[in-house]
């Protein structure tokens, strides 16, 4: 190809492993492969499927019925968003997670996703160095490559494939980042929870041992909050209210993709230091100019009608998302009888298929019409594990189990050619 900068070129011969599967899943593809596409059941999105709430319906209805409220939404909002919408930021995350925040700590973005790269291209020079978990988000490598040809990533590993445990040795994953943390390469760590793929959520002790070494070497701990809302014990872990006023070390991002199922309603915004809430406005200036007019405006309007009802609706959406898990879990021991982590919270269950997973979930999805991710894209530690998608599935539990069943059943009848 001619004409392209070296990153592209670079990075269009690394696609995104799960691209490469749902891309596999097309029904297209599917009828190749002598299947039905109606019979297919995937586990793997990424994505809610709850309704989302009426009074978020009725906030967007109300804005494009009156001509001079969508007249307003279709101007530019300041490049760190509205700050009323800010204000309502902070009724949220005070309403839900009793956080305290000030306005000048916030700063709204079109999506997680697009905050994250930005987030990068402020903290990151060429040579530097990141530490991500093993397993992590697939995106962020993709993201890194996009900011500069040379940045390390490192890689610490949570999951033991051998133990199947997660954070096994607390202690000792503690000591190495703070070896790495004395590195003045090193800028930061990115750590997801409740995590994608594990749906694991850190420990408050883990947590706080980290800020604290962070603080003290001068090393950002970046949280991607994009499952915050969705911890399924009865309450959630300290740092979730944590402020950046407290907390100079730590950043967060957020969204609103999975709380209110918006997640073609795109708006995130990061929780920081002034500092870096400053240089990511100048960044915006350039990437995306302003965040959502409208998304904004609904977002305040739904904000200011739900008052504390809001914390309802998020425990009603957060049990439904625990109740697919549970049955996801069940349904897992009762077919597969693979090791698993049980989800604390998100989307998502990881299982050791006990097997190179790209080749399980290509046979699986031939034989079965099952789809299931393959694990090597969130980190070597998931060569042979596979994610379990329930978010998808909420509204369609007997789908989760219908699609175990199938699976089950032919692993059954290949025992021994595995
Ligand atoms: C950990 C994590 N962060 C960010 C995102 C994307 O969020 P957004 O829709 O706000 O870009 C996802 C989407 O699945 C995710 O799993």
């Amino acid at each position: 190809m001619k004409g392209f900068s070296d990153i592209i070129l670079r990075e269009m011969n690394n696609p995104s492993p799960i691209r490469e599967i749902m891309k596999m899943a097309e029904p297209k593809n599917i009828i190749s492969m002598g299947l039905n596409p109606s019979d297919v059941i995937s586990f793997g999105g990424g994505w809610v499927d709850h309704i989302a709430p009426e009074e978020l319906m009725e906030s967007y209805r109300e804005i494009v019925s009156s001509g001079e409220s969508f007249h307003f939404s279709g101007g530019y909002s300041p490049t760190s968003g509205f700050e009323e919408t800010r204000e309502s930021i902070k009724k949220f995350e005070n309403i839900l997670f009793n956080q305290n925040l000030n306005s000048e700590n916030i700063i709204i973005g079109g999506s997680s996703s697009q905050l994250t790269i930005d987030l990068f291209r402020i903290l990151l020079n060429d040579g530097d160095r990141i530490i991500l978990p093993d397993p992590t988000y697939a995106n962020y490598t993709g993201q890194l490559a996009f900011v500069s040809r040379n940045i390390k990533i490192e890689r610490i590993k949570f999951l033991d494939e051998n133990s199947w445990k997660y954070l096994e040795n607390k202690n000792e994953i503690i000591e190495k980042i703070s070896e790495e943390f004395k590195d003045k390469k090193v800028k930061a760590m990115l750590l997801v929870s409740p995590d994608n793929p594990t749906s694991q959520i850190l420990p408050e002790d883990f947590v706080d041992e980290l800020l604290k070494i962070a603080d003290d070497t001068g090393t950002y701990i970046i949280f991607d909050f994009a499952y915050k809302t969705q911890y399924f014990s009865e309450t959630f872990p300290k740092y979730f209210s944590y402020s950046p006023e407290k907390h100079p070390s730590m950043i967060t991002v957020n969204s609103n993709s999975k709380w209110g199922r918006g997640l073609g309603r795109r708006m995130g915004w990061i929780e920081a230091n002034a500092d870096v809430v400053n240089a990511m406005e100048r960044m915006q200036q350039a990437s995306i100019l302003c965040p959502d007019t409208l998304h904004q405006m609904a977002f305040t309007k739904f904000v200011e009608k739900m008052g504390n009802r809001l914390r309802d609706y998020i425990d009603r959406v957060r049990m439904e998302y625990r109740k697919s898990s549970e049955i996801t879990s069940k349904a897992i021991e009762e077919n597969l009888g693979f090791r698993y982590l049980k989800s604390m919270g998100g989307l998502y269950i990881v299982a050791d298929a006990g097997m190179d997973s790209d080749e399980f979930v290509i046979d699986v999805l031939k034989h079965t019409g099952v789809i299931f991710v393959p694990g090597k894209g969130f980190g070597p530690s998931l060569k042979n594990g596979i994610r379990i998608s329930y978010g998808p599935l909420v509204r369609k539990n007997q789908k989760i189990i219908e699609g175990m069943e199938r699976v089950g059943k032919y692993i059954r009848s290949r025992k021994g050619s595995y």
